[in-house]
């Protein structure tokens, strides 16, 4: 059930009754919370048998650190493989890492599938031979927050848990200060899918080793949100032997350009996230084949790529002073223009792509003649204009409308779409010289003696209902 349980089962403890309830289930979200772990939560665990959820919320392991901790009986083993719980929280406990290596194995009679470590201190250094050829049913670990992941720099460690770490498909270790990762970790991870490294001490030099040769082949998903990474071409190199990687997340870390690099990147790559990342111009090369980016909270003064297969693009919060020729981008479903200084919305290349359903451009200094408010406005109309619509919309220019809701323009047929006034325009004008050849073909006629005339007895008014009435 949880490295807790099993040790308290471990100890033989789990008949001893908690004088008070340490236990609390919540029946909406399947969760239940233990607080303070030490033997006495034993007696309070029956209340999380129909959670799908338990977290194990402080304590101190320590004093358990020398107990001896015989195998489990069938009985025992039973109970384990009839729980239904998937996930265990151990947050804010401090753990003895032989404790840790010692209990870990039981988990391998439960249905627990994501084993998460928030704010824990491991101590000392674990023992893990008894992991040797162990399978568990852990696919997804998480390290948040931790002193000492037990996990990262001992070799021994991981060649114990190598039968077990080689199924693992998702790991994450963030906010950890981790600051490298040896090459010999990145092999054992056969199968791993999403590595979250986020808000650690990662620079451009442990990224090499960490993404060595054969180090994480099935890797798809990889995070280095807000570490210290600098070089947006040494990243490049580093990552560009993960053939499978799809969505990387480069976000918050302060990246320059290296003038002189030819590294391509996985052409496998669809997300790639470079949102505040101090960027003053749209690095390259960018992943062939992207179907998201995210430039946004960054120094951008103009965007100039093309890349057919984008379908989200992200330039919030920049000094955008144009929107980039949306033509480049004929899949493009989702744009994002918020917090720019871009003055209009070319609004007839917008309503031209087919597939452009989400558009927010709030907070720029729209220029409210014509064309700006009218394109607004059509977007808005079709349901396109996402969060901030109206309130967030205001006009710049024209004097006469500086500080107008855009919203409120009234947008005037004549000045504003003045294609679709001069055709009508010019229809009238022929219709009405026809009208006149007419009459002056009329006017001979008549003179030349029989004239047609309405049928008598019939007013004018009478003759236009007659006209409106569908006929019998
Ligand atoms: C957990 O321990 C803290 C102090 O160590 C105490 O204040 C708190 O009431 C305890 N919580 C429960 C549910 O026993
Ligand atoms: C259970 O969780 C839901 C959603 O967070 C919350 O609204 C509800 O108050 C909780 N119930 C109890 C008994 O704490
Ligand atoms: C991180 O964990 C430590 C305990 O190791 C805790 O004191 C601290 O509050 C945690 N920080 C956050 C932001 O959760
Ligand atoms: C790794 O673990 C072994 C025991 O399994 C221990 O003897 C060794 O000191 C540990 N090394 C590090 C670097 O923690
Ligand atoms: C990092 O960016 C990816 C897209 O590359 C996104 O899916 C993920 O949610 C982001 N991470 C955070 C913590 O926002
Ligand atoms: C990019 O990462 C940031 C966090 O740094 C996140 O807020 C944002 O949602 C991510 N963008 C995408 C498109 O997932
Ligand atoms: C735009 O700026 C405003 C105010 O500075 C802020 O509240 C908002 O979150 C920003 N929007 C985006 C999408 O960055």
């Amino acid at each position: 059930m949880s490295v807790a349980v099993l040790l308290l089962l471990g100890l033989g403890l789990l008949e001893a009754e908690g004088r008070r309830n340490r236990c609390f289930f919540n029946r909406t979200q399947e969760y239940c919370t233990c607080y303070n772990l030490s033997e006495e939560t034993a007696g309070s665990l029956i209340q999380c048998l129909a959670a799908t959820v338990v977290e194990f919320r402080g304590g101190d392991l320590e004093k358990y650190m020398d107990f001896p901790i015989r195998d489990l009986d069938d009985a025992a083993i039973d109970t384990l493989g009839s729980l239904i719980i998937e996930k265990v929280i151990i947050s804010s406990v401090l753990v003895p890492e032989i404790l840790l290596a010692r209990v870990l194995r039981f988990f391998s009679y439960t249905h627990v599938k994501e084993l998460v470590f928030d704010s824990c201190v491991f101590q000392g250094t674990g023992d893990w031979h008894e992991m040797d050829g162990q399978r568990l049913p852990i696919f997804s670990l998480s390290f948040h927050n931790v002193t000492s992941a037990p996990l990262m720099g001992n070799e021994t460690a991981f060649s114990s848990l190598s039968t077990w770490l080689e199924t693992l498909q998702e790991l994450a270790v963030t906010s950890s200060q981790v600051s490298s990762l040896p090459c010999a970790i990145g092999s054992m991870f056969r199968v791993l899918h999403t590595l979250d490294l986020a808000h650690n001490s990662l620079g451009d030099r442990s990224l090499a080793p960490a993404f060595c040769k054969g180090a994480f082949p099935q890797l798809q998903v990889l995070s280095l949100q807000h570490n210290n990474l600098m070089s947006y071409h040494s990243v490049c190199e580093s990552v560009q032997r993960l053939q499978e990687l799809q969505d990387l997340n480069l976000s918050q870390n302060k990246l320059m350009a290296a003038p002189s690099s030819s590294c391509q990147w996985p052409a496998s790559l669809r997300i790639f996230n470079l949102s505040n990342t101090g960027l003053d111009k749209v690095l390259t090369p960018l992943p062939p084949n992207l179907e998201v980016l995210d430039v946004s909270h960054n120094h951008l003064r103009a965007v100039d790529i093309s890349i057919s297969s984008l379908k989200k693009l992200f330039l919030s919060q920049n000094f955008l002073q144009a929107v980039p020729s949306i033509r480049n981008y004929p899949m493009l479903d989702t744009l994002r223009l918020d917090n720019n200084s871009i003055t209009e919305l070319p609004w007839d290349e917008v309503t031209l792509l087919a597939h452009l359903q989400d558009v927010a451009a709030a907070n720029n200094p729209f220029d409210c003649s014509c064309s700006g408010a009218g394109g607004l406005q059509a977007l808005a109309a079709k349901g396109h204009l996402g969060q901030g619509w109206p309130q967030d919309y205001t006009c710049q220019s024209p004097p006469g409308y500086q500080g107008w809701r855009v919203a409120a323009v009234p947008v005037s047929v004549l000045r504003c779409h003045r294609a679709a006034v001069i055709a009508p325009l010019c229809v009238a004008l022929a219709l009405l010289s026809l009208a006149g050849a007419f009459l002056l073909l009329r006017s001979r006629l008549c003179h030349r003696g029989g004239c047609w005339t309405p049928p008598t007895g019939a007013s004018p008014r009478e003759l236009h209902e007659n006209a409106h009435r569908p006929p019998k």
